[in-house]
């Protein structure tokens, strides 16, 4: 049973192609390591609140009109939110979906079209990719918390323009805080350089842990989903990341 989960999710994930048989200590053998264990215990739906996860161990990390909102009166805010102008061409703010107390925070980039219209983060096929690497993590989408550098959708699919990101950045830096993760995983460039405040290529970010902020949360960097849709070829690498999340996760010693 553990075996077929497994093998569903890599294939989902697009890697079993990669494993040869009769090949252990090849480099495809490797990129599928770490599966059994986290393929096994699935994390589902939210977690039991956490004690330990008390706002002060992370510094509030919000400027001027976020500092202190809770968690509903930010989600207010941000429906409000008219600061950067994107907000007059799209449907609808996208605020982020899943369990506000994660220990796995996942940061993107925008809403696109398929998001703008349902109002939440990664639904077209990035999305589903995404959704494939959480599980071959052993988290379901409903047990991460998956949020964006933008709220709003920028017209035409565009990249997110520095300014845009400085608005939104107090109601992602809120949200960092009252979650608390025990790790961000940034996928793609637009949300690595953005969190980061680097403009050093994500090749060049990936595979390793990086520290977020004052907060000092451990940030490791990976593809967009959307660029490994393009280039299937990366996926091997994007799975090296996401088992050092793991190993953060799981408080490895580094
Ligand atoms: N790409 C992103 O970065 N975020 C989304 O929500 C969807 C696609």
């Amino acid at each position: 049973m553990i075996e077929q989960r497994r093998h569903l999710y890599l294939k989902a994930m697009g890697l079993t192609r990669w494993r040869r048989r009769g090949d252990p200590g090849s480099a495809a053998e490797d990129k599928t390591e770490g599966v059994a264990e986290s393929a096994a215990q699935v994390v589902t739906g939210a977690a039991p609140y956490r004690a330990d996860r008390v706002e002060e161990a992370v510094p509030p990390g919000s400027t001027g009109e976020t500092a202190g909102l809770d968690w509903q009166a930010l989600q207010q805010k941000v429906k409000a939110c008219n600061s950067c102008g994107l907000r007059a061409g799209c449907t609808q703010t996208v605020f982020g979906v899943g369990n506000p107390q994660a220990d796995l925070l996942v940061i993107g980039e925008a809403p696109g079209a398929d998001e703008d219209r349902q109002g939440e983060p990664f639904v077209g096929r990035a999305g589903q990719l995404l959704n494939a690497m959480l599980l071959a993590m052993g988290y379901q989408r409903e047990a991460v918390f998956i949020a964006n550098i933008l709220k709003c959708r920028p017209p035409d699919n565009r990249d997110p323009r520095p300014e845009e990101a400085l608005c939104c950045e107090p109601y992602l830096l809120r949200q960092i805080a009252l979650i608390a993760p025990k790790i961000i995983l940034a996928v793609g460039r637009i949300s690595a350089q953005n969190l980061l405040k680097s403009d050093i290529a994500v090749g060049k970010l990936r595979g390793r842990i990086h520290r977020f902020g004052e907060s000092d949360i451990p940030l490791v960097v990976t593809y967009h989903p959307a660029y490994l849709l393009r280039s299937p070829e990366q996926k091997g690498k994007a799975w090296q990341d996401l088992q050092l999340a793991l190993s953060v996760l799981r408080g490895d010693p580094g």
